[in-house]
């Protein structure tokens, strides 16, 4: 049984090597820091979140188009983006321990300590008394009003360094709140400095300064210097959106928690083009729409929130996170950013060409404002692992189950003849190949029947055929749920139209539609 959240947090890691999710890059020259492969069940989990978030974009609404823009882009793109300058990371090294932090997590993670301190005054004082007020002890208890006012002038400075882009204080932050090194233990500090994230590399055979290029830090500079060429070849009207999923590139000062923070990444971005000051109003319908289709997958309210940033990007004018429960605490899983005309208008500035829009209705030529989504893909591969992870006792023993919403499942039936002769694996087979054409499935005839539900169940495959004796004999077989182990007898002549429906993407999507 999992005795806590860092231990379930190492049990998805080895389960997800285990089981041919994810493994290490590189792995026999020792990995390549931060950087994943998919395996077999991983491709096909994460082609499954890329096609439900493509299909709510793209299908679903008659002015998104999609986009698949190139990772390398000329030079320019990133200085008028400002990812040359201002795409950067304050860093501070341990001059002890030799680690390298960034030193607004480290003041993150001090601010998220205090709040742990008052729940856990709180959780205390419920054990003591009864009829127990909450809020009133948190509005009026000595010790929490203590650490909170703490709290409170620790995150104002921070905020304001953060905005002032003053490196100094967020260094006299960490000395001030006596934030040590997870590591060495000691306060020994480098000052902070920025830290550029991008990735460079020289294009084509002579490697002066002059050819330097960038991997692409986000997929979203592809479509704004697409703008014209989309918005003319499909004939979009404003408001329309143009969406994309594509590599993107960071060099992270600290990548660590598996998958959460890589090197190497994809994203699924949307920019949604509007009149300028119609922003804010669709700021809200995609925060209100980006939340539903989390929600539609079926994962519980209490494992998401919104947590709007401190510190807007510098290209924002406003920025909400849609964060997720990890099993480290609640983490940013998707970004929505009002990016005004700020992208627009620097393309404009530094190529010359105009990137505007004639408004028909108001006869007038603008740039348009920008709303985006952004979501990284292996983030959500990794919400879902962390919310699917799940062990129970069955009788004697533990089952480990992958509780996988059905539609982002690898495989979606697995064909189990109940043994390997008695020509029951030739009628699987016969199953397996009418079911083959529009779903992924898995064969398999080695080991118990018990032994083969434990891997379909570990592996997350919603649905289990097995053929037996009975089978032979009135052309039926069962059909087994993975969460509740039930098991029906159905025909076969029915087995496909049950299975259709049970793992229809459709159903998820019109819950959006609603
Ligand atoms: N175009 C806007 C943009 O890139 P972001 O908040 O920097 O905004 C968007 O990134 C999303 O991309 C994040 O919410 C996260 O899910 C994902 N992401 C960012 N950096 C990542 C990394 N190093 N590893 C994995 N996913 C990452």
């Amino acid at each position: 049984m999992i005795a806590n959240d860092a231990e379930k947090f190492k049990k998805v890691i080895s389960h997800a090597k285990e089981y041919g999710y994810i493994f290490q890059s590189s792995e026999i020259y020792d990995g390549l820091s931060a950087v994943y492969d998919y395996g077999p069940y991983g491709a096909l989990l994460k082609n499954n979140i890329k096609e439900y978030w493509w299909k709510a974009m793209v299908q679903m609404h008659e002015n998104i188009v999609g986009l698949d823009s190139a990772i390398l882009m000329h030079p320019t793109t990133w200085k008028a983006s400002g990812h040359v300058d201002a795409f950067s990371d304050p860093l501070i090294d341990n001059k002890d321990s030799k680690k390298r932090y960034r030193a607004d997590v480290l003041i993150e993670e001090f601010l998220a300590k205090q709040d742990e301190k008052i729940d856990k005054e709180v959780e205390k004082a419920k054990k003591r008394f009864e009829n127990f007020d909450e809020t009133m002890f948190r509005t009026t208890n000595g010790r929490v009003l203590e650490i909170a006012a703490k709290r409170e002038a620790v995150h104002t400075r921070f905020v304001k360094a953060l905005n002032d882009n003053n490196l100094d204080e967020l260094k006299q932050i960490i000395i001030d709140c006596e934030i040590v090194d997870p590591i060495s233990g000691t306060r020994n500090w480098t000052d902070v400095r920025q830290f550029n994230l991008m990735f460079s590399t020289s294009f084509g055979a002579a490697s002066d300064s002059s050819d330097v290029v960038y991997l692409r830090p986000e997929t979203a500079q592809g479509i704004f210097v697409n703008f014209l060429n989309v918005q003319k070849t499909t004939r979009q009207k404003i408001p329309f959106g143009i969406a994309q999923i594509g590599k993107a590139f960071r060099n992270e000062i600290v990548a660590r928690q598996f998958i959460f923070r890589m090197r190497e990444f994809e994203q699924m971005e949307m920019q949604f083009f509007v009149r300028p000051g119609e922003e804010m109003n669709y700021y809200n319908y995609w925060k209100k729409t980006r939340m539903l289709w989390h929600r539609a997958l079926g994962t519980d309210a209490s494992m998401l929130q919104f947590h709007d940033h401190d510190k807007v990007a510098h290209y924002a004018n406003a920025a909400v996170d849609i964060e997720f429960k990890f099993p480290f605490g609640f983490k940013e899983l998707e970004g929505i950013h009002s990016r005004t005309n700020f992208d627009l208008s620097r393309h404009t500035e530094f190529s010359g060409k105009k990137l505007q829009y004639f408004d028909p209705e108001l006869n007038e030529n603008y740039i348009p404002y920008v709303v985006e989504t952004s979501i990284g893909c292996d983030r959500m591969f990794l919400a879902m692992m962390c919310n699917a992870y799940d062990e129970e006792g069955v009788g004697e023993e533990t089952r480990v189950v992958l509780r996988l919403p059905a539609i982002l499942a690898p495989i979606k039936v697995a064909v189990l003849p109940l043994i390997k002769k008695d020509g029951l694996p030739e009628k699987a087979m016969e199953i397996f190949n009418t079911l083959k054409f529009n779903h992924q499935c898995y064969y398999e005839e080695k080991d118990s029947i018990g032994k083969r539900y434990r891997r379909m169940d570990a592996i997350g495959t919603p649905y289990c055929i097995t053929v037996d004796h009975q089978t032979l004999e009135d052309n039926t077989v069962t059909i087994r749920e993975r969460d509740s182990m039930q098991q029906e007898r159905i025909a076969i002549a029915d087995v496909l139209q049950i299975v259709n429906a049970k793992v229809d993407i459709n159903t998820v999507l019109k819950q959006l539609a609603d």
